[in-house]
């Protein structure tokens, strides 16, 4: 099975706090996440600053996309973006007009699978040539205590990588967690406040690489 990547999401109020951090750990990440707060907080200039400062680097744009997407992730793209987010409660008018500034521009589009989406529309993201979706156990759920991942997310990533879709999982992401999605087609995991916000962000993003090379090495 693929050995899945490894994502750093900056959720930061501004882009000191997130270059410090991402300084540290970048030689142990693979894709960088402008995440929506940084982004809801610097604009696509910290898009613009990190792209220039890792040239090489897969950077998602986390804007999360619910309308006018031509537009939007034209901005994105234009900053340095390689992929955009777009909400599962877009409309597929929305979704196609992403994809279609995605392939002039060589990026990809991932969807973040909000509470209510159906596979019926995972059908029609696919037929549009969306290449990704996010699963996540979000932070109002962690809130309520849902703490764990359980057979039923294992499954559904298990039904979208059959449907063609590269998965994204994140939320809460934790080394220990890792292990526990070993057989699973993960494409990506994603960990924002364990990197960014831990004492040592350079042995933090150690620890996750580990822990993929274990569980799927
Ligand atoms: C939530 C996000 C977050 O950036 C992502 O979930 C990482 O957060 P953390 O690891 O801190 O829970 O996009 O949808």
């Amino acid at each position: 099975m693929h050995k899945p990547k490894l994502q750093i999401a900056l959720d930061t109020y501004d882009l000191p706090s997130a270059l410090a951090p991402l300084q540290k750990a970048a030689a142990n990440i693979d894709v960088i996440e402008c995440g929506t707060i940084l982004c809801l907080a610097e604009g696509m200039h910290a898009v613009k600053i990190i792209r220039s400062l890792f040239p090489e680097k897969t950077i998602l744009a986390d804007v999360r996309i619910a309308e006018a997407g031509s537009l939007i992730s034209k901005m994105a793209f234009d900053a340095g973006a390689t992929w955009v987010s777009v909400v599962s409660g877009a409309t597929m008018t929305t979704v196609e007009a992403v994809m279609k500034e995605a392939t002039k521009r060589g990026g990809e589009v991932q969807i973040e699978l909000i509470d209510g989406w159906t596979w019926e529309q995972a059908k029609q993201w696919r037929a549009l040539g969306v290449p990704q979706v996010i699963t996540h156990r979000s932070r109002d759920a962690e809130v309520k205590g849902e703490l764990t991942w359980s057979q039923k997310d294992f499954d559904e990533i298990r039904k979208l990588n059959d449907l063609g879709f590269k998965v994204t999982v994140t939320g809460g992401v934790v080394p220990a967690d890792i292990l526990l999605f070993a057989g699973v087609p993960v494409y990506v995991f994603i960990a924002g406040r364990g990197i960014y916000a831990a004492a040592d962000p350079a042995l933090a993003a150690k620890t996750f690489q580990d822990a993929i090379g274990k569980t799927f090495g």
